[in-house]
């Protein structure tokens, strides 16, 4: 804490709250266009655009990616991260189409590297989009979810990824000891430079509900996901995985979600100062619309704050569903 020595009368905060140009030049967080990166949800041609509850969001094909890759150079945004909208044709036990070069995601990377060298693409690790359980792992013969095999096919995942082009693999399944084996695989395939975002601290969540439907994973899944992702009463073990992902070599952390969990941020940033990234995920941004479109408050307002928020509390990056509104809102 700071010795402050001031008192009423003498210190007075409401002076340097008297006009735009004040409070702009004491306003200790910014946002701009760099800290945000867009949240991409992919599809095949003829598959549905609309995601009903994300309203504003729409599932793009590789080439609409690939332009909105082009788009976010101009614009100066951070990234993207990907995923993919899968059909059941797309799923199987072992998540097999996560080895596919030619999948959603080999073809958008591509796609975005020819038209877009500059962009910054991140690949998210983990089986569910490509499981017929709706899972982020392999599924035992008794329901449990298999961490070790599971881990060797993640290792797979990326390296995947790493070839067909992402910049930055970002394991998403809370498997424990997948960051370092992630790693081992990247370098040993020659991917060294390929950069680990790992999901550390990442919440069994309500609030991932409408993600579920943007990737075809709601009908899928069978039960949750509390036996990896974690419990949202813990701070501690949040730590504790952030501990055993930085030794394990993550160059990045992420929290998530985002908004319900910013104490998470303050704490990983402060301990280990590594980029930290917060996710703000589907359920959030379609609070904001639900909100804003029953006229409880603006939405571009409300996204805004919630944003400087994020940085407030020590985020580096944000990831959002509304990066190229809101940076278009930043310059405008
Ligand atoms: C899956 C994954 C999820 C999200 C990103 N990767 C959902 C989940 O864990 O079930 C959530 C994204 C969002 O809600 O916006 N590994």
């Amino acid at each position: 804490m700071k010795n402050y020595h001031g008192s009423f009368p003498l210190t007075r905060l409401r002076r340097l709250r008297k006009s735009n140009g004040i409070r702009s030049l004491v306003r200790e967080s910014r946002v701009s266009p760099s800290d945000l990166i867009q949240g991409v949800i992919l599809r095949e041609e003829g598959d549905p655009a609309a995601i009903p509850a994300m309203r504003g969001v729409e599932r793009l094909t590789v080439t609409e990616a690939a332009d909105l890759a082009e788009r976010a150079v101009k614009a100066g945004l951070g990234g993207l991260a990907l995923f993919p909208y899968t059909s059941a044709s797309d799923r199987d036990a072992a998540g097999s189409r996560a080895f596919d070069h030619e999948n959603l995601m080999g073809r958008a990377a591509r796609a975005i590297k020819q038209q877009a060298p500059e962009a910054v693409i991140i690949g998210d690790v983990a089986l569910d989009p490509y499981t017929d359980h709706g899972h982020d792992g392999l599924m035992g013969e008794d329901g449990t979810i298999l961490n070790d095999q599971t881990v060797e096919a993640l290792c797979r995942q990326a390296v995947t990824l790493a070839q067909t082009g992402f910049d930055v693999v970002a394991p998403s399944d809370m498997m424990d000891g997948r960051v370092g084996a992630i790693r081992q695989a990247l370098d040993r395939a020659g991917f060294e430079d390929v950069a680990i975002l790992s999901y550390a601290v990442k919440y069994a969540s309500a609030f991932y509900g409408p993600y579920r439907d943007a990737v075809g994973s709601r009908g899928a899944l069978k039960g949750d996901k509390r036996t990896y992702q974690m419990d949202p009463g813990n701070a501690e073990e949040g730590l504790r995985e952030a501990a055993l992902d930085v030794g394990e070599g993550a160059d990045m952390l992420m929290v998530k979600p985002g908004l319900a969990y910013l104490d998470m941020v303050t704490r990983v940033k402060d301990q280990w100062g590594l980029p930290t990234v917060a996710f703000q995920v589907s359920g959030e941004y379609a609070m904001l619309r639900a909100a804003s479109e029953a006229g409880a408050f603006d939405f571009d307002a409300a996204l805004m704050e919630a944003l400087l928020c994020f940085k407030r509390a020590g985020a580096d990056a944000i990831i959002t569903y509304a990066a190229e509104h809101a940076a278009k809102l930043l310059t405008d």
